[in-house]
């Protein structure tokens, strides 16, 4: 197991936001976490990431125990956010961006580097002149491909993206989710992949768990959620969702 989250609490204030929350991740697993606004989605993701404290509650992450009353970083965890503006510095080209994690990470074999950053470019499909941009120049999907790179460039044991294609258009977002999926097969990349749309999920993850109001209401792989859906929430999920036969069938061809 990679992964393990177990009776996970958190509050802000009096204010309970994660209420006794437990689900797990196997290496190699894309797990999916939907529900509506302010169920906890990104506290959930805040605290995996140790950018915010649990009050209770154990994550074992590869066998080992973290302490997440601390507030820290787990370097083997990155994070891709909605907006890739929050993680591109606007003062620097991307070249200096994308080296970044190298000059960090002093483990990091410096001799590849020009040949990993080329090898990731190529794989979400952007030409290396991109490289002397910056992150004003590039469009918004563009800029959030060099923010996935960035952070599979610091070799994460899990990727967590939380809302990583809403703020692109449909065509947008199923050109990142097509680069999510190469990386999921062809470098077996494990993420907690947060969404408000469950046909995104249904297209990327193995499984997911349905987030209410706190709590994980229901959990199942995509085809159990979609077909046989347990919990009235679920069900109600599923009716508000919007047509558009475009979006799908785009999604159909990941
Ligand atoms: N720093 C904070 N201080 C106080 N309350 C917060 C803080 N951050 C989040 N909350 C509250 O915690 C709850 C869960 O928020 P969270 O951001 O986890 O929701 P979400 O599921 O990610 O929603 P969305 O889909 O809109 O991104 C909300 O009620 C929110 O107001
Ligand atoms: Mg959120």
């Amino acid at each position: 197991m990679l992964l393990e989250i177990k009776n996970l609490n958190k509050y802000y204030g009096e204010k309970h936001i994660l209420k006794n929350i437990s689900f797990s991740i196997e290496e190699g697993e894309v797990y999916g976490l939907v529900g509506e606004s302010g169920c906890g989605k990104s506290t959930t993701a805040r605290v995996l990431t140790g950018l915010t404290p649990a009050q209770s509650g154990e994550i074992i992450f590869q066998g080992e125990k973290l302490n997440c009353k601390k507030i820290s970083g787990f370097r083997d965890i990155q994070m891709v956010f909605q907006d890739p503006n929050s993680s591109l510095n606007p003062m620097k080209n991307i070249r200096w961006i994308l080296e970044e994690p190298f000059k960090i990470n002093k483990m990091k074999d410096k001799k590849n580097m020009e040949y990993q950053i080329k090898e990731m470019l190529e794989m979400a499909n952007l030409s290396e002149d991109i490289l002397s941009k910056y992150p004003y120049e590039l469009s918004g999907g563009q800029k959030q491909r060099i923010a996935i790179i960035l952070a599979l460039l610091s070799d994460p044991k899990l990727l967590i993206a939380d809302e990583a294609v809403s703020s692109l258009d449909l065509s947008g977002q199923a050109s990142i989710l097509n680069f999510f999926k190469k990386l999921q097969t062809e470098l077996k990349v494990s993420y907690l992949f947060i969404s408000h749309d469950l046909r995104v999920v249904y297209h990327m993850c193995d499984r997911i768990g349905i987030m209410r109001n706190g709590e994980i209401v229901e959990e199942g792989t995509p085809e159990e959620i979609y077909k046989n859906p347990k919990h009235d929430y679920t069900k109600a999920l599923l009716r508000a969702l919007p047509g558009s036969y475009e979006f799908e069938k785009e999604l159909e061809n990941i």
